[in-house]
Formats: C-alpha cells, structure tokens, sequence
C-alpha cells in the first residue's frame, strides 16, 4: 500500500476506531476484526480438543516468533516467544554471571519501570545497577557512553522511551557497549510496529518488544537474540519447553539449539494466535509506509501543538521520535481524561501522550487537537 492511500480501506480493519477518535496505540493497539475469527476458531479446538492440538499451536507460536524476527531483520530461530517482556527480561538475566569484576548493568531514568525493577532484584545475585539520568525526556547519549566501561557486563535500555517517545541512538550505544566489552539489550516494546528496525544495522545483542501496542496484538511479547549469542544461553529462570526435545517428555538435559532455548513451561498460544493479524496487517503495509504515515500524522500534531502554545515533551528530529506525541501544560492530567471522556482516547504518562498509528487520519488528529485545545481552555480543567 502505498503512503498516499493510507489508511484507506484498512480503516474497516479495525472496529473499535468507529466507536471514538484512537490516538492510544502506545498503550494498547487496536485489534483488527480478524480477532474475531480467531476467537471463534480457539473455541471450536477446545469443544474438540485432542492432545495433538499442541504440535499445531507450537507451530504457529514459530511461525509467529518468525513473522517477528522477519520484521525487525532477524533470522528465523532467533526470536523467543513468553507472555511479557518482564518474563523475557527476567530468563535474559537468569543468564548472567554477576560474580566478577563486570557486573554493572547500565540502564537510564527512562526505562519503563519493569526494567530497574527487576534489576534491582537481580543485585542478591551481585547485579549492581547504574542508572545513566537524562536530560529534558531524552536520553543523554554521552553521558550513556561515558557510564559503559569494563565494569559493565550489560547495557540495557529502551529503544523508544515510553513517556516521552524519545528514541535513542542505538546504534551509537551499541557501538560504544561493544568496545567496552559488554553486550547490549533493548526494550524496543515503544517502537516495534511503528519505527522501522534492523538488528543487523542496529548491530544489538538483544532486543524484547510486544504484541499489545503498536503491532496490534494481543499480550504476547517477543526476546530476539543474536544467533551467536545463542549457546551461550544458559537460563536459570527456565522451564520444559526451553529443553531441546521437550515434546518427548523424557528428564531434559539441554537446552533447545535455536530461540527455543529462552522458553519456559506451557504457553498462552491463544495470546499469539490473537496477535497474528496485526502483524500481518503491518506486514501488508509494510513498516516503512507505517514511519512514514505516522511522521506526517505526528508532525501535524507537534504543529497544532505549537499554534497553541504548549510544551512538546517529544524530541523534534524525526530520528530522535518514535510514534508518540507528548505534550505538558498546566491540567494536562484533567484535559486528558476529559478528552477520553469525550470519546478521545489518549494517556497520561507525566505527560499527555498522542500516538497515532497508520490507520488513523489527518482528520482525526485535528478533531483531537480541537478538542484538546478546548479542554485546555475549559476553567473547570
Ligand atoms: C517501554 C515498555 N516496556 C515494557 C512494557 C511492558 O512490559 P511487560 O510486557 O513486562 O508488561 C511497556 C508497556 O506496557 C513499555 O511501554
């Protein structure tokens, strides 16, 4: 499809964008109405079920493990599938040894809050954590290099800031993580679907994402790994299905060669088997006219915003954003929830964030700058 025709007939896609103006897709994406058939097809396996059903839900959990990886320049085999990122991050760090001289674990201020979260967990098995601080909603890049030394066993922030919608560059981090010695992780969770990405380019070692935002799914969450990287793998938080026969039920005794190996015990294939369509539908697209429709339909709202006279938390440089707009005024917390009120569903996050995606219109964008414009003005806000 072509950026001009966007969004088009996809727009009938997805329902829930004719119940209200959707400017929410950081937070929870719209599921396309192929859900639906989904759902009905789930129900009609269980009515029937037979045991046998688990070889045909491993394989589409593959298939969509390799739909992903595809996505985001990643060969097949090198993307693990669990049901959030906290999980993937959680098994990721059950790999490291902190009991040497390198067991910094450098993160930012910026990081959703699972991140610092489960590495302050990790410091009982000797992580010690180095929170790099930032400067006006975006990642200070040099102090983030100048943190990363032969003390730091891994670096791990996130590609797309979720307050702000900052996006780092990673590429330079990696850069400077790999000199250093250390490997480098990404929470990528507020940019997969939206920005386009290359792992190869971004030279990463891991990189963890989810369904439930900008690719339209369900809660189903992803841990890509680079395939070198992959024997080195040996995670203590585990479970059967990361064995490398699991489905022959004997005691397992390694880990599985591929992706595999970063699983844990049974799954939610229903969440991946629900996440599918949105993939496929981006896919259809294509990611680039994704960025490129999305640029267009931030642009426009960083202009009204400007009009206005409020504050856009977000960096300008369309390198430096992902697909979110975040705005800060006085009231922004009540403007928010009246717009949501009136049908114009956005979030607060210590800003007000609008997040477009590609099956949303110029229109919208205005009827939801109107809006909010108004509301800003309400004395009662
Ligand atoms: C940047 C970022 N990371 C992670 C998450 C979610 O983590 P989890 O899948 O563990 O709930 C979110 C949002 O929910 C997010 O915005």
């Amino acid at each position: 499809m072509t950026v001009a025709a966007l969004p088009g007939a996809l727009r009938a896609e997805y329902p829930l964008l004719q119940t209200c103006t959707y400017l929410n897709s950081n937070s929870t994406g719209a599921l396309p109405r192929a859900v639906e058939g989904v759902l009905a097809q789930y129900w009609n396996t269980m009515r029937a079920w037979r045991d046998d059903t688990w070889d045909t839900w491993l394989s589409q959990m593959q298939a969509y493990a390799d739909g992903v990886a595809d996505l985001i320049g990643a060969p097949a085999g090198s993307v693990a599938l669990d049901t959030n990122l906290s999980a993937h991050l959680s098994r990721l760090a059950s790999c490291l040894d902190f009991s040497g001289e390198r067991r910094r674990v450098v993160i930012t201020d910026l990081e959703f809050p699972t991140v610092p979260f489960i590495w302050k967990g990790f410091a009982r098995y000797g992580a010690e954590l180095v929170v790099v601080p930032s400067k006006d909603g975006r990642v200070d890049e040099a102090a983030l290099e100048a943190a990363i030394d032969k003390r730091t066993l891994l670096v791990c922030v996130a590609h797309g800031a979720f307050a702000t919608g900052a996006v780092l560059d990673l590429a330079r981090i990696a850069k400077a993580a790999h000199a250093a010695g250390a490997l480098i992780a990404t929470d990528a969770y507020q940019t997969v679907g939206t920005v386009p990405i290359d792992v190869r380019a971004l030279d990463v070692d891991f990189l963890m994402g989810g369904a439930h935002k900008w690719l339209g799914g369900s809660e189903a969450a992803f841990l890509y790994m680079r395939p070198g990287l992959l024997p080195t793998l040996r995670p203590a938080v585990t479970g059967w299905l990361a064995g490398a026969s699991p489905l022959g039920f004997q005691q397992t005794t390694d880990y599985a060669p591929d992706a595999r190996r970063m699983m844990g015990g049974t799954p939610a294939p229903l969440m991946v088997l629900l996440s599918r369509p949105g993939l496929d539908l981006i896919k259809g697209v294509g990611i680039h006219a994704v960025r490129e429709h999305s640029l267009k339909l931030t642009d426009r709202l960083m202009a009204r915003a400007d009009a206005a006279g409020l504050r856009v938390v977000t960096p300008r440089e369309p390198h430096q954003r992902g697909g979110v707009v975040a705005m800060s005024f006085p009231g922004d917390v009540q403007v928010t929830q009246r717009l949501v009120a009136r049908g114009f569903i956005c979030s607060h996050r210590g800003f007000l964030r609008a997040a477009p995606h590609f099956y949303n219109t110029p229109e919208e964008v205005d009827a939801f700058m109107d809006a909010l414009i108004e509301e800003q003005h309400n004395p009662s806000a």
